[in-house]
């Protein structure tokens, strides 16, 4: 399996100086990625343009934390997949359990959005999980692989997608998936993938995400079908995030 990633989800955190430090303080300490890996930052729209200028010439890259679906027009508080192109995006994070939770995004708001990146040229992470309840009633499987399908419906390629796989219950409560566990769903969805889009789904990143830290991570990224990590609160100190860019390093060494 070729080159991992490591997306960092800053989510609503750092004010411009603080991101403009981060930002710095990543870029200084990141080891030779190139051919390896793919570094990402995820900061809040309001420091997109300065974190592009920290990054823009060295291998990280920029996602957005959310997108909307339309090109342009009367939708108050919303940002266009262009907009974020023209902020220096690469990447953009779609249906983080966040974004489903507290502003009621469903699967067919994914599905929009993923298509609208496409379009106009921004790469989709696209994020799927099942809750506590969900895992506890034995469906995670049924619940990811439907959010998958519908995520990537009408989509006929897959070389620009990323998925990261954020057991719900795992995300910012210190209590990760364990390697196996994670690394089952990641094949399940591996496998998902190849139903609806036959060997293309070989070369398709899928990140996990929840509660990953430089300790827990050595263990996921070693999982054959674990790809690499869509980081939340250890994305927020530069010595955290850089520790787990280290243990990517080791898949590919
Ligand atoms: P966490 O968040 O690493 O703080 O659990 C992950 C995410 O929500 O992307």
């Amino acid at each position: 399996m070729g080159m991992w990633m490591v997306a960092g989800n800053w989510k609503m955190n750092n004010l411009t100086g603080e991101a403009v430090a981060l930002a710095k303080d990543v870029v200084s300490g990141l080891p030779p990625i190139a051919g390896r890996g793919e570094v990402v930052l995820a900061p809040p729209f309001t420091v997109l343009k300065s974190v592009f200028d920290v990054i823009a010439g060295t291998p990280v890259a920029l996602a957005s934390q959310n997108v909307f679906f339309e090109d342009k027009g009367a939708f108050t508080g919303e940002i266009s997949s262009a907009m974020l192109r023209d902020a220096g995006c690469t990447y953009a994070i779609i249906g983080h359990s966040e974004r489903r939770k507290y502003f009621h995004e469903t699967d067919e708001n994914v599905n929009l959005k993923v298509k609208k990146c496409l379009a106009t040229g921004l790469k989709p992470i696209v994020c799927v999980g099942e809750t506590d309840e969900e895992r506890e009633a034995g469906i995670t499987e049924f619940v990811v692989g439907i959010q998958v399908k519908k995520a990537l419906a009408g989509i006929p390629a897959l070389d620009k997608i990323v998925i990261a796989y954020e057991p719900v219950w795992a995300i910012g409560t210190g209590k990760n998936a364990a390697p196996i566990e994670a690394e089952e769903v990641h094949h399940f969805i591996r496998n998902v993938l190849g139903e609806t889009h036959g060997d293309a789904s070989r070369n398709v990143k899928i990140l996990y995400g929840g509660s990953v830290t430089a300790d827990n991570f050595g263990e996921l990224i070693a999982m054959e079908n674990i790809n690499g990590a869509l980081v939340g609160g250890a994305s927020l100190k530069s010595e955290n995030f850089l520790g787990i860019i280290s243990r990517a390093m080791e898949k590919n060494k």
